[in-house]
This record gives C-alpha cells, sequence and structure tokens, in this order.
C-alpha cells in the first residue's frame, strides 16, 4: 500500500516561506542541526517529481568545495530525500561518476567538488532546474559562483520559468570571512531570499533528547561557542584565542573515570624554537586530560640538543607515562614539516611518528575549540604542565591580521599549543569532534 506523503510532517514550518518563494536564488544560513539540508534535499526532490511525473526530463547539480566528501555529504543527503518521499525505487544510484537518475525519464542529480571553478562552469548539463551550492562557507571566494552560475542559468529548460539555485551554510564566527560579507549583499539584493534558521525552530520535535544534550552541553560551558555553533551568530574572533576557563584543573587522575588511551603529540625546534611534547590521555567518558608535558628550549643554549638526543628523550618521556598509566601510546603525533626527528626516533627506536595534516590556523584551532566548549578538557596540576597552561594564556590572535579573513596567531611562545593543535586534529574521529 502506499504511503501518504505529507509534506507538513516532514518540512519544519520556519521553512515554509524559503519553500514557497519565487525567488530565484535562496540562502538557507544558520547554526549546526536547522534542517537546513534536510529541507533543501526534499525541495529538489519534490521539484524533480513534479517534471517527471509530467514525462519531463530535468536535471539538478549539487556542489561541495571538496569532491571527495560528495558521496558522504550531499549525495546521501538527495537519497535520503527520495527515501523519505517515498521514490527511491524510481531512480538508479550511481558511484563513479557520482550522479542518481531517474528511471522513466533519466532526469538527473548530478553531484561536484567546487575545487576548480572553471571546470565547474564546462560541465555540460542542460534543462538544469535547480543548483544547490552546499557548505558554501568552505569554498574558496564568491568567484565559485560567479564562475558557474551564468552557465548553469543558461542551461534552463523552456517549461520552467527560471533556475532556482540554493545557498547553505553554517557561518564562521569570523565578520571577515567572505561569505559573511556576501551574505550582507545578497540581503540588499531583491533576488536573494535569506532564511536564517536554529535548532530551535524544530517545531516538529525531529531533533533527538541526544542531541539536546550535546547541545545543552556547549550552552553550558561556553555560551559563546554555542552561540556560533547553534545559533549561527557571528561571534567574532575575540583577542585571547582560548578562555581559560574551559581549561579545568585535576589534582589527580579521577576515581569515578579511567584512561582508555594515551596519545603523544610533538612541536619540534631545532635552533631557537623550543622542542615539547604531550601526553593526553582519553577517558571511558571522552575527556581529554593533559598528564604531562615535556619541554626543552634551546634558547640561550650555547650547546644545544641535537636530534639524537631530543629523540632519547622523548622516548624516555613516553616510557615514564606508559609505565605510570599502564597504557602503550594510541598514536604519536608530529608536526608534517618534521623530518629530522622523526628520522632518528625510527633509527634510534623502530618507531614512526604520525604526521599531521594541518590546515589553515583557524580551523587548527577550531577543533581545539570545540572540544574545549565541550567541556571536556582537564590538565593535572604538576610543575610539567605549567608551561602549557602559561602558553595557552598568552596565546593570542595578531590584530593586524584580525580584520581579515585570515587571521594569524602572534607566533611567539606558542609551541604548547601547536602541540595541542596538532594532537587535537590527528585524532578528531577518535575524540568524535565534528569533522
Ligand atoms: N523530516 C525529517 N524526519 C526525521 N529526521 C529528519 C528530518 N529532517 C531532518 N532530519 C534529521 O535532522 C538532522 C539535522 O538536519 P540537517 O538538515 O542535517 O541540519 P543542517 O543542515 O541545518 O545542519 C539530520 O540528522 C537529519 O537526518
Ligand atoms: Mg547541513
Amino acid at each position: 500500500m502506499a504511503k501518504t506523503i505529507r509534506l507538513s510532517k516532514m518540512v519544519n514550518p520556519h521553512f515554509y516561506p524559503l519553500w514557497r518563494t519565487d525567488k530565484p536564488y535562496i540562502v538557507a544560513k544558520g547554526g549546526r542541526g536547522s534542517f537546513k539540508s534536510s529541507v533543501i534535499s526534499l525541495k529538489l526532490v519534490t521539484m524533480v517529481k513534479r517534471w517527471t511525473q509530467l514525462n519531463k526530463k530535468v536535471n539538478v547539480v549539487c556542489i561541495l568545495a571538496n569532491k571527495s566528501d560528495l558521496h558522504d555529504t550531499v549525495y546521501s543527503q538527495v537519497i535520503w530525500a527520495l527515501d523519505v518521499l517515498d521514490l527511491a525505487d524510481e531512480y538508479t544510484y550511481f558511484k563513479s561518476p557520482l550522479r542518481i537518475t531517474h528511471k522513466l525519464t533519466g532526469s538527473t542529480f548530478y553531484f561536484y567538488g567546487a575545487d576548480n571553478p572553471h571546470k565547474l562552469k564546462s560541465n555540460k548539463v542542460d534543462n538544469i532546474i535547480a543548483v544547490w551550492f552546499e557548505e558554501v562557507a568552505n569554498m574558496k571566494g564568491v568567484d565559485v559562483f560567479d564562475q558557474s552560475i551564468p552557465s548553469f542559468i543558461r542551461q534552463k529548460p523552456p517549461f520552467v520559468g527560471q533556475v532556482k539555485v540554493f545557498f547553505s551554510y553554517n557561518p564562521p564566527r569570523n565578520p571577515f570571512e567572505w561569505i559573511n560579507e556576501w551574505v550582507g549583499k545578497c540581503k540588499q539584493d531583491s533576488n536573494y531570499f535569506v532564511d536564517t534558521s536554529t535548532y530551535l525552530d524544530d517545531e516538529l520535535g525531529f531533533t533527538t533528547d541526544q542531541q539536546l544534550a550535546l547541545i545543552e552541553r556547549y550552552k553550558q560551558n561556553d555560551y559563546d561557542y554555542y552561540r556560533w555553533l547553534y545559533l549561527g551568530e557571528v561571534i567574532g574572533m575575540g583577542n585571547n584565542v582560548y578562555n581559560m576557563e574551559l581549561f579545568h584543573p585535576l589534582k589527580k587522575l579521577p576515581s569515578d573515570d579511567y584512561i582508555t588511551d594515551v596519545f603523544y603529540s610533538v612541536d619540534t625546534g631545532h635552533e631557537v624554537s623550543a622542542t615539547t611534547c604531550g601526553a593526553y590521555g582519553v577517558t571511558k567518558r571522552g575527556d581529554v586530560i593533559l598528564l604531562d608535558t615535556y619541554y626543552y628550549s634551546p634558547q640561550g643554549k650555547t650547546h644545544k640538543k641535537p636530534p639524537s638526543v631530543l629523540s632519547k628523550d622523548l622516548k624516555h618521556f613516553i616510557d615514564k607515562v606508559t609505565d605510570w598509566v599502564g597504557k602503550r601510546p594510541t598514536n604519536m603525533t608530529i608536526d608534517s614539516a618534521e623530518g629530522a626527528l622523526d628520522n632518528q626516533f625510527y633509527n634510534d627506536f623502530g618507531i614512526h611518528w604520525h604526521k599531521v595534516a594541518k590546515l589553515k590556523k583557524v580551523d587548527m584551532i577550531d577543533r581545539v575549540q570545540d572540544l574545549l566548549a565541550q567541556g571536556r578538557f582537564y590538565y593535572l596540576e604538576r610543575p610539567e604542565n605549567e608551561i602549557f597552561l602559561a602558553e595557552h594564556r598568552k596565546y593570542q590572535w595578531d590584530d593586524k591580521t584580525l580584520q581579515s579573513d585570515d587571521p594569524k596567531v602572534i607566533k611567539e611562545d606558542d609551541h604548547t599549543c601547536d602541540m595541542l593543535q596538532y594532537f587535537v586534529r590527528d585524532n578528531e574521529r577518535f575524540l568524535g569532534l565534528k569533522w
């Protein structure tokens, strides 16, 4: 028996104006989990359904910053919408290249990466009724739109009045990011419908209790981070990179929780920069505890430690923590630019460090802020960890770069800060961070 499909049971009332607008350009921005992606995918599938029922062939193009993420994001999202609307059987699903095709009419959803705007322009798809730019905050700039939209809207079939172009994203916190400036202009343009949504608009109650509990955790621990992540507000960068109240001291290891894994990360220096290694315990509950810090600064020393000595120092540090906690290292991370010390360590002990895949500084820092904002970061109060706190306390954005789309930190006494970022970035999946 055919299921009765009621859109009013699937689309929150907040989105009715967005659903019904006759403007060609539709921007859906907002906090995490506000149903932007769900609603747009349902809208696209509904639009295509209207034409396939009339036996017309129409196409939709979905675009994401990074080609390699297409499958797990927009492609899966469209499949989800087809499922929900009970249309999944009418389509065939292709992996390479990714596309979803209506069996009877040949109507197709295409999926492209925006890594190369020029390539986007040259994709020859006709009969386009809609284009969806998903997670646009991750795209390089407005160039992606300028390069591709004119050619997409030229490919409109004669039987539709206009090609609908959807944009969705969570606003970055930095007001000088291009997307935040771009949306300011969209709001002035009568061709654009701009919507802002948050999880609080979920009248239909799709958000699960578990999601609500996590949101509440951010809200209690770091209200600004919550405003940014879940309310979609552009909160700015602040001058201090971190809110030090989110580094919780521990006199000793907790008695009601236990360490399941121990991680190490290293930031290296040779001539003037320090070499530092952090030992982090991750507990059953998912909290992170800075257990111990190794720190060696060659500054002002006439006889500086060479890699051969640093290598032994690090091994000694790791062995000491291993004996104490009783867990072997789960992962050991090193600066991707470092070769000498890793080679030395491998030569001495037959173990390679894992090289971290670095990102833009704001993105490295954001992962740490996310962990902190969940109230999950602790450090053992001991003299060895004091340098870690001192450096994090001092860690500042560089004023001269704050009014730009690529703010930099002041690179002074920031070695433990880098070291923490490497640990978090390299283990972000293990730590269950949003990426
Ligand atoms: N109609 C629906 N029924 C059940 N779950 C839904 C429905 N619409 C959305 N969801 C779920 O809600 C979650 C958040 O929605 P999503 O569209 O990804 O938010 P956003 O893109 O704003 O971050 C997703 O896990 C999605 O599966
Ligand atoms: Mg989304």
